[in-house]
């Protein structure tokens, strides 16, 4: 690709080096403070590395180490680095819920950029939202940007068994709550399963998202696989310093990069993947902050026609590295190649096309030929129906084939309080034909729309060997989970959505095939409880909980808030 280069004149830092007068007097006063001289700085692109790293989150123990190596490549490529630290949102300690604090992180991105001597930014994350959150951030402040994905964690070993984050702990604890793990071999299973630092090794939301970026041209192609402790990874640290002053130099922007085309292209190996559910939301959320168009119905219909052929946890049985060692990301879009639009651009200032030109399967059960998938198709199913009016999701991959046609009676918890209170009572009335409904999980309900969405199998139907069931919610679910689970229900129940009307033995039918949910109550008596339900209290009355209970959207607009989901003006500040 030729692209003219911009002069050292035009660089968006140097308004403020440059400044005529005091103003530029004065931070070239401050930046000396700091020791450096005008040769480091001056005509030079200022690149922010947004760093996602904190003490609490422990998936991204590893970044004080990779900010020295994406400095060093900066000062290669003859760029001045600046670290930014940025919230970072641990999907392990955030409470209420890390998502919601995924659009927190973004304001914060956009306006962290807008408001320094920014040319650039390396976005480094990984850890659930702080992907979305990082790119949602740096489409809106519109500077060239490139992610560092922090990698997946090591995998885990236990008693001769290969352990998944996640994955395998959903397993092993309906073992514990069985009572046929003990407290202490539980916690060694735990340790166990926690290696290294990374994001979780499954094909969770973490890698899923790390991965749709990486289709989307946002990083180095396939720097999504690397696992986070393997000195390829801090290669690819520096690489990205590196590339990141270029990409300035050619004003290569996210919106120069993502299109319809490449979303689709996300779309679509998102499904190949069995990625998360979870990335219908973000992906929604990230079109939306570029003004281009993706719906549920783009994840259905892509569904449709593209097989499962990447065999890791949840929807099969390997984990990230040797998905890595299989070929990675890359290798994967060789295979379903046909599928794609291949002409759309990345980062490298070269094709997606070009970019998997020459790659190889080196392990064709881990990324399986088109001719031998893990699923033929259909790995996400979007369900419409009385009881889900704009839709829900069911990852099909994921669930027990049995159940996909199901009707059965409701048995209703009415927040997540009550189904901690009742799930494990043993007077509970509940069959494993019930439908299990959680209501008020939603993105105002619970707040933040938490992964509560693959409820507990009720304890006395787990000792008689019940290990899945239909579960309905507005909730999201790990991207680590499995089960029947029908999450994202919307609109929520909180909203005034149909499912927080449902009631305790309600008939309710799942059709995945004619992809259907249903509730079966005449609409003179669903009249009648909507005209008695009340909005319960909200939870916050100031502060930011009060900002994102108002502004929050609902899961197919992406659950951003309204005000930053639009296209309008933002002013440059001007430098004084
Ligand atoms: Fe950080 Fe799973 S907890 S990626």
């Amino acid at each position: 690709m030729t692209t003219r280069r911009k002069n050292p004149s035009e660089l968006r830092s140097q308004q403020w080096f440059s400044a005529p007068g005091s103003a530029g007097a004065h931070k070239d006063r401050r930046i000396k403070q700091a020791g450096f001289l005008a040769e480091d700085y001056k005509d030079k692109p200022v690149i922010a590395i947004l760093s996602t790293w904190s003490d609490f989150n422990t998936c991204h123990a590893h970044f004080p180490q990779r900010i020295e190596e994406v400095k060093r490549g900066i000062w290669q490529a003859g760029g001045f680095p600046a670290v930014v630290p940025v919230q970072s949102v641990s999907e392990s300690f955030s409470r209420p819920t890390s998502m919601m604090y995924r659009n927190f992180l973004a304001m914060e991105v956009e306006e962290a950029i807008r408001s320094h001597p920014v040319d650039g930014a390396v976005l480094l994350g990984g850890c659930d939202k702080t992907t979305p959150g990082l790119i949602m951030g740096a489409a809106s402040a519109g500077v060239p940007s490139i992610f560092v994905p922090a990698g997946a964690m090591l995998r885990g070993h236990w008693r001769g068994h290969t352990l998944g984050t996640g994955t395998s702990t959903w397993i092993a604890e309906a073992d514990y709550r069985a009572g046929k793990l003990s407290e202490t071999e539980w916690r060694d299973f735990g340790q166990a399963s926690v290696r290294s630092t990374g994001t979780c090794n499954t094909m969770g939301t973490a890698s899923t998202m790390t991965s749709l970026v990486d289709v989307l041209g946002l990083c180095l192609p396939g720097a999504s696989s690397i696992p986070a402790v393997d000195s390829e990874h801090a290669r690819m640290a520096s690489a990205a310093g590196r590339r990141i002053v270029d990409m300035v130099w050619e004003d290569l922007k996210p919106s120069d990069i993502v299109t319809r085309a490449s979303l689709i292209n996300a779309v679509i190996a998102d499904m190949a993947l069995s990625g998360s559910t979870n990335s219908l939301i973000h992906l929604i959320a990230m079109a939306r902050r570029l003004g281009l168009d993706l719906s549920v119905d783009d994840f259905a219909a892509a569904s449709e026609t593209v097989p499962v052929i990447c065999n890791l946890m949840p929807a099969g049985q390997y984990l990230m590295e040797d998905f890595h060692f299989a070929g990675g990301l890359r290798a994967l879009l060789s295979v379903i190649k046909d599928h794609l639009d291949t002409g759309v651009m990345t980062c490298t200032g070269h094709t997606l096309g070009e970019e998997i030109a020459d790659v190889k399967v080196w392990n064709d059960d881990v990324i399986r030929p088109l001719d031998n998938p893990i699923y033929a198709s259909g790995a996400l199913v979007v369900l419409k129906g009385s009881l889900a009016p704009r839709g829900g999701i069911l990852k099909r991959s994921a669930a027990t084939p049995e159940l996909l046609s199901h009707t059965g009676p409701a048995v209703v918890f009415k927040n997540y309080s009550d189904l901690k209170a009742r799930i494990d009572d043993p007077d509970l009335e509940v069959t494993a034909d019930s439908m299990l409904v959680l209501q008020d999980a939603g993105p105002i309900g619970a707040p933040g729309m938490p992964e509560w969405g693959m409820l507990p199998i009720p304890k006395k139907l787990l000792a008689q060997g019940v290990r899945d069931m239909v579960r309905i919610s507005d909730a999201r679910m790990s991207g680590t989970s499995f089960g029947t689970c029908i999450l994202h229900v919307c609109p929520e129940s909180r909203a005034g959505g149909p499912l927080g009307l449902v009631r305790n033995g309600d008939l309710i039918r799942l059709d995945t095939d004619a992809r259907t949910l249903d509730l079966l109550v005449d609409d003179a008596e669903l009249a009648r409880r909507r005209a008695a339900w009340v909005v319960p209290a909200p939870h916050y009355t100031r502060g930011y909980g009060e900002l994102f209970s108002a502004h929050v959207t609902q899961a197919d607009e992406g659950c951003d808030f309204d005000f930053l989901a639009k296209q309008g003006v933002t002013v440059d500040p001007e430098v004084h």
